[in-house]
């Protein structure tokens, strides 16, 4: 019986333990339905992890750039990734200002929830030095 009971007691440290994991690791809602979005649209491009190796990316004449490296700086780029997923700053990919590919499906708040998840994929920027 005492066997029993400790394993119990074990059993429900593990329960606990991986509540709390779970509750610590909840997400940003706007990152997860980002990279659902990011998921179905983008990783056949840009790879499922982002790093620009998607399906369809060999076959391209522009290799799809990592975009887990947009940020440069101590701040994420928020607004000029915007403006490249929507299509105000032209990109043969993605269209022009007045051809839009992204800007013409995704609502305003889907393509923050996109910018957000690429904010959350950025690795820490390792500044090469100069030269
Ligand atoms: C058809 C393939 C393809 C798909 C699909 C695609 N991209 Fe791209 N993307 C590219 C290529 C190629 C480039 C680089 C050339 C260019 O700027 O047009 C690029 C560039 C970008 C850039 C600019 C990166 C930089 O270095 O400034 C961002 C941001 C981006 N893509 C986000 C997205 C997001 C978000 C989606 C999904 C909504 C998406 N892309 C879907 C091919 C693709």
């Amino acid at each position: 019986m005492r066997i029993v009971k400790l394993l119990l007691i074990a059993v429900f440290a593990v329960v606990l333990y991986v509540n709390a994991e779970v509750i610590a690791q909840k997400e940003d809602p706007s990152v997860v339905r980002g990279k659902k979005l990011f998921m179905n649209y983008c990783a056949s491009c840009h790879g499922t992890d982002g790093k620009g190796s998607g399906v369809v990316a060999p076959s391209l004449k522009k290799h799809p750039p990592d975009l887990t490296k947009l940020q440069k700086g101590a701040k994420f780029p928020a607004d000029e990734v915007r403006k490249k997923i929507s299509g105000d700053l032209s990109s043969p990919v993605h269209g022009k200002k007045d051809m839009p590919v992204w800007g013409m499906i995704f609502s305003q708040s889907d393509i923050t929830n996109l910018v957000k998840y690429l904010e959350s994929i950025q690795r820490p920027y390792d500044p090469q030095p100069a030269g």
